[in-house]
């Protein structure tokens, strides 16, 4: 089955779990709905939704709870890219100007802040403890593996083992909470939820390690966001944390010098993807996806 299949036959679904973020970002003050329109209406796979509503046929629950638990998820996954593109000094978001370059920095923080805020809201008016420990336990691995990223950054010396806990947290555990979510309302046993998380980590651990795949490969037009940019970052992925551990002496320390470098031209970025293609860190990189 294609993606575009399954995007298809939940169409109804997703236009509810819409219709509910709309609403919860509504406030008085109107840099909020301002910016968290810009973000959310800019597109986004609303992938963790749909996982929600996959996971919850799949337990045989189809009532409308289902689809606030998903908003909020949502919420939580948009705040998280708001703060993202702060640390990350983004310049563009599913296609366009990242929201910290058209409103800056503080505002990005604090609309950021606002939507975990609102989703937790959403959660506890919800009402379930089992959904309220799901997700409360999410952000916090969540803010956990972005601050273990940022202490990392630049370390050529990253092991693969260390890289995949750092992903498993900020990006795995939020999918992995979106699949478990499904179980919970449907109100399976515990080791049912367990279950669909474990699948969600693997899926999300995938998906991550993809998207670091894709930082080196796609266009911005297809992507939506600037190629090169975990290098320039000083983030070491795993394409490039398998070229290093394979490379030679001279090549580790020219990788070495151009991650602590403040800017990087573009033939500087070309030298490290080649020296990934040369090593098949690519390759390495999807086979472990
Ligand atoms: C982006 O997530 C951040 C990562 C975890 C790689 P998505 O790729 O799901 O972002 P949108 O919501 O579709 O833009
Ligand atoms: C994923 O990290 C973002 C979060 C989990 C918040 P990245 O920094 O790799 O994601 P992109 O590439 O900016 O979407
Ligand atoms: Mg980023
Ligand atoms: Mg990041």
């Amino acid at each position: 089955m294609e993606i575009q299949e399954i995007l298809q036959s939940y169409e109804k679904d997703l236009k509810k779990v819409e219709a509910i973020l709309d609403e919860n970002k509504r406030s008085y003050v109107d840099l909020i709905p301002d910016i968290s329109s810009y973000i959310i209406q800019s597109g986004g796979k609303r992938l963790r939704p749909l996982l929600v509503m996959i996971a919850s046929d799949l337990c045989g629950y189809g009532g409308e709870r289902r689809y606030s638990v998903a908003a909020a998820i949502e919420f939580i996954h948009t705040a998280s890219l708001l703060h993202d593109d702060v640390i990350d000094h983004a310049d563009t978001r599913r296609g366009k100007r990242s929201a910290n370059r058209v409103w800056g920095n503080s505002a990005s923080v604090l609309v950021g802040d606002y939507l975990y805020s609102k989703s937790f809201k959403m959660i506890i008016d919800d009402g379930d403890p089992r959904i309220q420990e799901l997700l409360s336990t999410a952000t916090v691995l969540m803010v956990e593996g972005e601050t273990a990223q940022l202490i990392s950054s630049g370390d050529i010396a990253i092991s693969e083992d260390t890289y995949l806990s750092i992903i498993e947290k900020k990006t795995a555990i939020l999918i992995s909470a979106a699949c478990a979510a499904g179980a919970v309302l449907a109100d399976l046993p515990e080791n049912r939820s367990t279950s669909l998380g474990t699948f969600g980590l693997c899926l999300g651990k995938a998906f991550q390690v993809t998207d670091d795949i894709l930082d080196y490969m796609a266009e911005e037009k297809d992507f939506g966001k600037a190629m090169g940019m975990d290098l320039k970052e000083g983030k070491i992925t795993l394409p490039l944390i398998r070229a290093l551990a394979v490379c030679g002496g001279e090549e580790r320390n020219r990788v070495g010098k151009l991650v602590r470098a403040k800017e990087l031209a573009e033939a500087e970025i070309r030298e490290v993807t080649s020296l990934i293609g040369k090593y098949g860190g690519i390759e390495y990189a999807l086979e472990k996806a």
